[in-house]
């Protein structure tokens, strides 16, 4: 254990030692009682600056100041510096801030910043069991269970505390939302008492813990007979087992809930509501402030693929959007940010401009399920930043909605227990660029990326230059050789990862292409399964109509032919051709770019990538050929650039 913790504690990863800046003379000052802050500020200068000089000449001043609570400013002085905060929590967010724009090699003198997180929760989903697997993850096992229970290592647990809140990410779900009749028992001892040892672990820092909690717990835990929300026993389980809970840990921040959904019961089952259903449990924990986050990921995963009325990106609103206005106050109805699945390209969901009397939640993956597992590169920033951008009505843009409908941004996480906490260790980006937008929604994936490589690498302008272009291209290379426009899927079944045109085509998942001779895709218009009518009308005209549907969604919206002619003119066929080719090639190209960093990044960080790299090559070319085939098979015609195609 000794020797692990030294590995991962000089690994490079952010607010973790990677170089020593000149050393500082200056004196710290609390205007107050801030022990755990003001140990916090002067652990992160010594990790930079090898060690401080006491020195009455320079001072660093902390101290409270009539700001909005999680707010926090930065002023350099004459001869100091002083970080303000609306609360020790906004306090303690403008320290991190401050040491990791000094990480990133600012100058002092010149770091000035006031700040505030639009929305109030920020939010890391795990997907961790409890026998210690990850699902989705790819970042080797959990860091919270082992073997069915609790089993970390808890200066682990502190520097991954401190690097969430450095980030400003004030809330973490610690179990899977595929809750087993293992995890049900977190809200019951023995495990309540370990998950209360836990969230002391993470309190200091600004971070409240929550669950994801099976429906049916009133029978696993409670015994009971039925899971009925409207049931009278039903209720008063909830009640007093979060009753339980509270008394142990008074600033639990919820539950996370995900019924009806994949094969796990829901109130639907009953015959009874999702509002039901939510609002029950919500009911339990309102009088101790405590917060329902309820998953939006409802759909009918047991579709006969001959079934063409049902279209299963439909669902969620169809499930949600009549339920407008009936929720209680402390549920938030959680959204996957697209409608199907967090596939490489998709719209928003349209739950989010049709819900208008309903708190939200937007969920994320950062965990690169479709994207690329981490092995393959895939900034999520650059897709983030895209999807917080998109219209949704009227010319107000998604992202118009933080801290208005939308209260909660959360985030399926890429963590595990591997040294570099992210497997890849350029997936790290990721990770940090999720709490700052989920912060500031405003932040570009070309600040974030920026920001991420100054404070993680010691590397020269070029070596920085040389990672951004990388990350900053990494999607729409992704894109390009897997499946593009938007029509998705076509991965291997089960494991996500590598090609399988057909793999999903007759199955009961409800994701199809349907790929014929001469077109593919699901017609999605008012005149096809309606979809689009669930968007304002400005934007289902705009999807309806083929010429102004964005042709980056194209075979989302439409079924198209394969002659059918692209606004460039080339043809449908011929563009999937030239984005398999193109795509496959610039892989290679972000191998070659890699190549050049060789002792200007840690050579095992150096090493470690590279393997991923090329890994991502050989998937690169699998998708190639495979969807390249694919399609020459149905259709005949030939690449007009007369490149490889295995017939
Ligand atoms: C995807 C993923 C599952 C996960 C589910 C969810 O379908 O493959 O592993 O459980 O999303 O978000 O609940």
């Amino acid at each position: 254990m000794e020797h692990t913790r030294r590995i991962y504690s000089e690994y490079n990863a952010w607010l973790q030692p990677k170089f020593y800046l000149a050393s500082k003379a200056l004196r710290i000052r609390a205007d107050f009682d801030l022990d755990f802050i003001h140990q916090e500020c002067h652990l992160g200068l010594i990790r930079l600056w090898g060690e401080i000089q006491d020195s009455a000449a320079y001072t660093l001043q902390l101290k409270m100041d009539d700001l909005e609570p999680e707010a926090f400013s930065l002023t350099p002085l004459i001869n100091g510096f002083e970080i303000a905060g609306g609360s020790k929590t906004g306090l303690l967010y403008g320290v991190y801030r401050f040491l990791n724009r000094l990480a990133a090699g600012e100058n002092i003198e010149k770091i000035q910043e006031r700040s505030a997180p639009q929305v109030d929760y920020r939010i890391i989903n795990h997907w961790d069991n409890m026998d210690g697997h990850i699902e989705r993850g790819y970042a080797g096992h959990s860091f919270f269970f082992h073997n069915h229970k609790f089993d970390y290592d808890e200066e682990r647990i502190i520097t991954y505390a401190r690097m969430m809140a450095s980030i400003g990410i004030n809330g973490i779900c610690i179990n899977n939302v595929n809750v087993n009749k293992v995890s049900a028992g977190l809200i019951a001892e023995p495990h309540l008492s370990d998950l209360a040892e836990l969230a002391a672990l993470f309190r200091p820092f600004g971070i409240r813990l929550l669950v994801s909690v099976h429906f049916d717990a009133p029978m696993i835990v409670g015994g009971l007979t039925t899971s009925d929300p409207l049931d009278a026993g039903v209720k008063e389980f909830w009640q007093a087992q979060s009753t339980v809970v509270y008394t142990k840990i008074p600033d639990f921040l919820g539950y996370l809930v995900k019924a009806d959904s994949e094969f796990r019961g829901g109130p639907e089952a009953f015959g009874r509501t999702q509002a039901d259903g939510a609002n029950t449990i919500a009911a339990a924990v309102a009088p101790f402030g405590g917060l329902v986050f309820w998953r939006c990921f409802v759909y009918n995963c047991q579709q006969d693929w001959r079934d063409q009325q049902t279209d299963r990106p439909m669902a969620a609103y169809k499930h949600f959007q009549p339920l407008d206005g009936t929720f209680d106050e402390n549920v938030i109805l959680q959204i996957k940010n697209g409608p199907v699945d967090f596939q490489t390209r998709e719209p928003v969901s349209p739950l989010f401009s049709s819900l208008k009397n309903t708190r939200e939640a937007i969920e994320f993956q950062i965990a690169q399920e479709y994207t690329g597992q981490q092995i393959d590169l895939f900034s999520l920033a650059v897709q983030w930043e895209e999807i917080l951008t998109t219209e949704i009505d009227k010319g107000k843009q998604l992202k118009s909605l933080f801290g208005q409908e939308i209260v909660a941004v959360t985030a399926v996480t890429n963590t595990g227990n591997n040294m570099n906490w992210t497997g890849n260790t350029l997936a790290q980006c990721n990770l940090y660029a999720f709490g700052r937008i989920a912060w500031n929604p405003d932040l570009t994936a070309k600040e974030l990326i920026r920001e991420w490589i100054q404070i993680t690498f010691e590397t020269n302008e070029l070596g920085c230059l040389t990672m951004e272009e990388m990350l900053l291209t990494s999607r729409g290379i992704y894109e390009s050789y897997t499946a593009p426009l938007g029509i998705g899927f076509m991965v291997n079944p089960n494991s996500h990862y590598g090609p399988n045109v057909d793999g999903y085509e007759f199955s009961h998942w409800g994701t199809y292409h349907r790929a014929s001779f001469d077109a593919i895709g699901v017609d999605r218009t008012s005149k096809g399964t309606g979809f689009t009518l669930q968007y304002p009308e400005s934007l289902q005209r705009k999807y309806d109509d083929i010429t102004s549907c964005p042709e980056e969604l194209l075979l989302f919206f439409h079924r198209v032919r394969y002659d059918y002619k692209m606004k460039d003119g080339r043809t449908l066929l011929q563009y999937m051709y030239d984005s398999h080719f193109e795509g496959a090639q610039q892989a290679e190209a972000l191998l070659q770019a890699w190549e050049t960093l060789e002792n200007r990044v840690p050579q095992e960080t150096f090493n470690s990538v590279k393997e991923r790299l090329k890994r991502q090559l050989r998937n690169a070319r699998e998708w190639r050929d495979q969807v390249n085939t694919y399609f020459y098979r149905k259709t005949g015609i030939n690449d007009d650039k007369g490149r490889q195609i295995y017939m």
